[in-house]
């Protein structure tokens, strides 16, 4: 955005309702600035307060421990999440409230309270210690949202085992890579769950991965789509194991740095890299957060609709709202299925209080058109947020007025898998909303936009994102990859922490993330390697080489567009080009599908061969998107533009 539009977008700046102010946490940006400016100035005074949010079973003794780029926080601590989120609300009268409401897709419902989802993950804990897992062994979860895959990952905490989501949209490959990766001894998984009226086969895809594999003594199956399927021999079904199981299970108590999880994320090389998060810090962010920027409170029904495959679904499906004692909906299935009002539907139906979407969802329910969502009464939200990348203002006062009716506050939150839970936001309640602004670093957060050489640039000027010092919820290092962890995001600006993110700050000290400036596309709030996609393309035989890059898509925010050349004596048709689509389908998951394949001759290339991504990106931008997908590039005519690149 150019200085002028900034200027334009500050004049929008939306003042919360004063009936939310008066009951907000933080009531106004003074306040907001002395606890910000305390989190930063005296660490151990604010994070020594805000520790208490937490149940300790043997207190810490030092606050952080940095040996850059490598983070110990509330060192000396002991604690368990899972009793974090389960014993400590079951020993008060909380009890018997609920802690998950879910819905399947065909419309079934279940309500788990938190004395019953204690009992089962006491006995799920208990079926994964029968199978052989001990603290430290890592769990693979390939599940659709059903609540069995959240009494999986609280029984993982339960015993430190780390726990792998992989998210059920990803192929066999990638369960594959993954399980490889972390050296997974079990796999938890479903028969299939419902996704748009259809089933997705899970175990399928399971049993596809596990040839390629040598970590894997048991897989645990739920039977949730009733699935006709006899099982082998390493396999267990859930429902058999939880039978014999007792409900008894003390939960482990652990270092505040025993690894929770870890989380495949894509980035800029093909591989995509495990991200590890460890047990108090994270934790504390996950509370911390949920608890000020959601303004979660006791008798609140709060829905957010992303997969626990991904950091969203850790952090605020399951960890921050159950840490806090709140009700969390999940819901199995599709936005549009049966129809385009099934979110709104939920939310009138199970009155809905705080809900927390992404953009791409939010602009498919625009594209989908009023009605539908003026259709339910949404009297029962009292505040909306927003994650996955960059809102669209158009987008965002769509989301404020017609679903949140002038009377929701609207919180954008920025962070990353990396960062564990929210980094920017506007407190609701606190400070002006700002459309299209991701708004001012949470508590903790030193935020910066410098220039290439590590400089701070002026406000309202672009330049790259940072955090320029440790918090509580950082990743802990990439697993099984400390060197790719420092080179990866320590090494770009000296001392500070590299986002991959580009961004500029207002006057007021908002924050504008402008996307990503590294070779990482944003799909549907998904992040996706244009090397994860290069590399899946070129692993197909008819494929010489690849060049993935991305271009602006109404709905999506980014799609996915290819250019490709083919070996020697093989002829580019329709059919390959939608094999090939099918193959990137096949190789990493349907998101990575690309929207786009383009034959080309060749790839245009500096002399140094180098691919001329910007020119790619242009071509992209005015590329027709059905036009004939089998025309070839004609690369030589711009041979002149190979120098400007260089
Ligand atoms: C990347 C992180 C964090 C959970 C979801 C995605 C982009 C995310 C925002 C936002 C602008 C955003 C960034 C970031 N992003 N939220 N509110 N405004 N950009 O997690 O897959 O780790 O992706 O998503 O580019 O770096 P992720």
């Amino acid at each position: 955005m150019n200085t002028s539009s900034a200027a334009k977008a500050r004049s929008r700046a939306i003042k919360p309702k004063a009936g939310f102010c008066k009951q907000a946490l933080v009531a106004n940006r003074k306040t907001y600035e002395k606890l910000y400016r305390q989190s930063l100035e005296k660490p151990e005074k604010f994070w020594g307060d805000a520790s208490r949010e937490i149940t300790w079973f043997k207190p810490w003794k030092k606050l952080l421990s940095w040996k850059p780029p490598f983070a110990e926080w509330f060192v000396g601590g002991k604690l368990n999440v899972s009793f974090n989120c389960l014993d400590r609300h079951v020993a008060s009268p909380r009890r018997h409230k609920a802690a998950l409401i879910w819905e399947g897709e065909p419309g079934e419902r279940v309500t788990l309270t938190y004395a019953q989802l204690h009992r089962e993950v006491c006995k799920f804990a208990n079926v994964l210690k029968s199978q052989g897992i001990k603290s430290g062994d890592r769990v693979a979860i390939y599940m659709p949202m059903i609540p069995e895959a959240v009494i999986a990952m609280l029984a993982c905490a339960r015993i430190g085992a780390p726990h792998t989501v992989i998210f059920g949209g990803f192929s066999a490959e990638s369960v594959k890579d993954r399980i490889n990766d972390c050296g997974a001894k079990i796999v938890v998984t479903a028969d299939g769950g419902y996704r748009r009226g259809q089933v997705v086969r899970l175990k399928e895809s399971v049993d596809a991965a596990l040839p390629g594999t040598s970590t894997v003594t048991r897989v645990i199956v739920v039977r949730r789509a009733g699935l006709d399927m006899s099982l082998g021999d390493r396999d267990v079904w859930y429902h058999e194991a939880m039978a014999a199981a007792s409900d008894q299970c003390e939960a482990a108590s652990l270092d505040s740095e025993h690894p929770l999880f870890i989380l495949y994320t894509s980035g800029s090389t093909g591989k995509p890299k495990g991200i590890l998060h460890t047990t108090a810090g994270y934790f504390l962010g996950a509370l911390l957060s949920t608890k000020y920027v959601f303004d979660l409170k006791d008798e609140d029904l709060y829905w957010c609709t992303a997969d626990i495959g991904w950091v969203t679904g850790h952090t605020y499906v399951v960890y921050g709202v159950l840490g806090l004692g709140g009700t969390s909906l999940i819901y199995e299935g599709a936005p549009n299925h049966p129809e385009p009002d099934r979110f709104w539907k939920i939310v009138e139906e199970h009155k809905v209080n705080i809900f927390y979407t992404a953009p791409t969802a939010i602009r498919a329910f625009m594209k989908w058109g009023d009605d539908w969502v003026k259709k339910h009464d949404l009297s029962s939200l009292r505040l909306l947020g927003s994650v996955g990348e960059p809102i669209n203002p158009e987008a965002w006062m769509w989301y404020y007025r017609t679903v949140g009716q002038e009377r929701c506050p609207v919180v954008d939150t920025w962070w990353q898998t990396e960062t564990g839970g929210h980094m920017v936001t506007t407190l609701p309640g606190a400070v002006p909303m700002k459309p299209g602004s991701a708004g001012l670093p949470f508590f903790g957060v030193d935020l910066a936009v410098v220039d290439e050489s590590g400089a701070e640039v002026p406000p309202d000027t672009g330049g790259r994102l940072v955090i320029r010092r440790p918090w509580p919820s950082m990743l802990r290092s990439i697993y099984g990859d400390a060197t790719r962890y420092r080179k990866q995001y320590w090494s770009d600006v000296k001392g500070c922490y590299f986002t991959g993110d580009g961004a500029r700050r207002d006057r007021d000290g908002y924050f504008w993330i402008t996307g990503r400036i590294d070779d990482v596309l944003n799909v549907a709030g998904h992040r996706l390697g244009t090397a994860e996609v290069e590399s899946a393309l070129v692993s197909h035989p008819a494929v010489a080489e690849a060049a993935v890059v991305g271009k602006a898509d109404e709905i999506k925010g980014q799609a996915v567009f290819a250019f490709v050349t083919v070996k020697q004596g093989i002829t580019p048709t329709t059919e390959l080009n939608e094999e090939l689509r099918r193959h990137v389908g096949k190789e990493i998951g349907a998101i990575a599908k690309p929207d786009v394949i383009r034959f080309a001759e060749v790839l245009p290339k500096t002399r140094s061969g180098k691919i001329m991504r910007r020119l790619l990106r242009e071509i992209a931008a005015g590329g027709e998107v059905k036009g004939d997908v089998t025309t070839l590039e004609d690369f030589n005519a711009l041979a002149s533009l190979r120098q400007q690149e260089e």
